[in-house]
């Protein structure tokens, strides 16, 4: 049986370049890497059904917190059972846009559902599967704001007033100086190589990549 895989998540505020960052160190893995042993994923979503909840999600239509948070539950269940765990059955390394550190950010600091109920929900969700590392872009909510006013068309998260990004960024740091060892903060201000090779630096410690 293949050694266990390794499951990295990518985190931050909409705008903050976590994407990007996830799209970097794909290119830079690959050096290491064949193919098929790296996934790329990202929540809502990286499943069909889940793909029709994230749909659902970005729409701008309002909705109660809890209806919301069920919807992004039965999403990462279906991620987590279908994609995540037999890739890890299968030894991948595992890139992974979002993941549950989101739904804290989000649900609990943004929009007020209490931490325990999203942690009851999350380990029914995640089938108890935890991130080895977890990346998180930090920027000022003013940086992330102009980055999305940039893109235009904006979802209905990236629609959401000011005073909720200083929450789900506050919450996000908050999370990190919890989690020490697991989630590493990354300054998202500095150019996209710098934050490139810090990101890597991490990397190569969990994956044990030769002088990173
Ligand atoms: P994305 O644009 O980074 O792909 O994420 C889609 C949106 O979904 C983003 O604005 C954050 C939101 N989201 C939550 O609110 N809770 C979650 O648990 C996840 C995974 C995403």
């Amino acid at each position: 049986m293949a050694r266990w895989g390794k499951f990295i998540t990518f985190e931050g505020i909409d705008g903050s370049g976590k994407s990007t960052l996830l799209r970097n160190v794909y290119n830079a893995l690959r050096r290491y890497l064949p193919e098929d042993k790296l996934i790329v994923t990202h929540e809502p979503g990286g499943t069909p059904f889940a793909t029709l909840l994230r749909e659902a999600l970005a729409k701008k239509v309002d909705r109660e917190p809890m209806a919301e948070l069920f919807t992004l539950m039965a999403a990462r269940y279906d991620h987590t059972k279908r994609k995540i765990i037999p890739a890890l059955q299968d030894g991948k390394v595992i890139l992974c846009d979002r993941y549950s550190d989101s739904t804290f950010a989000y649900q609990v600091f943004g929009k007020g559902i209490e931490y325990y109920t999203v942690a009851r929900f999350n380990k029914v969700a995640t089938l108890g599967i935890k991130p080895k590392l977890t990346l998180l872009v930090d920027v000022p909510v003013d940086v992330a704001l102009r980055r999305l006013a940039e893109k235009g068309k904006l979802d209905h998260y990236e629609s959401l007033d000011r005073s909720f990004f200083e929450r789900v960024r506050y919450g996000y740091l908050a999370l990190a100086r919890r989690a020490k060892k697991r989630i590493k903060v990354l300054d998202g201000t500095k150019p996209p190589e710098e934050v490139l090779r810090e990101a890597m630096r991490y990397i190569g410690q969990i994956l044990e990549l030769p002088s990173l």
